[in-house]
């Protein structure tokens, strides 16, 4: 396997992450219950209920990614939900007996934060992407891809 590129996350910190593990940290995140197939607003937006405590929504290498810290350890994956494109972000974190997972505010899909696998509902073969997470003793989070975006190698045609 090639190398990986690790990039800094620009608008979070370790210490911005709520952690999972800690009881009275938990009781303050919220559910978030809208779907936007079963209650839309006329104009098209979806209204989220309070999301304190939920994860961490990070922007890099062009792409989406929510962060969750449980303990010591920080997990990324992607954004979308692999069902529908679900907020996971805005989800709860679920420890089961063999897996810690995420699970989507929209149906309830329980996705594991270290392999990306579906966990429930059971009997779907489906993967998502979870990304490798490094963070330095200050605090600063590193996500790592295996390759770079597009936009990385962009050269104006005026430059030549
Ligand atoms: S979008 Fe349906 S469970 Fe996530």
């Amino acid at each position: 396997m090639a190398d990986l590129i690790y990039l800094p996350v620009k608008n979070v910190q370790y210490g911005d992450l709520f952690d999972w593990s800690v009881p009275v940290e938990r009781c303050k995140s919220r559910t978030v219950t809208l779907s936007p197939t079963k209650s839309p607003r006329k104009d098209g937006l979806i209204v989220l209920k309070d999301k304190t405590g939920n994860g961490t929504l990070a922007q890099e290498n062009e792409q989406d990614i929510a962060l969750f810290r449980f303990k010591d350890t920080v997990y990324a994956v992607r954004e979308n939900c692999p069902h529908l494109g679900g907020p996971l972000h805005l989800g709860e974190i679920e420890e089961l007996a063999d897996s810690l997972c995420v699970k989507c505010p929209w149906h309830g899909w329980k996705i594991d934060l270290k392999d990306g696998k579906v966990k429930f509902p059971h009997g779907h073969d489906v993967t998502t992407v979870v990304f490798p997470v490094k963070v330095t003793e200050n605090g600063q989070i590193y996500i790592g891809f295996d390759r770079l975006a597009e936009k990385y190698f962009h050269v104006e045609d005026s430059e030549f």
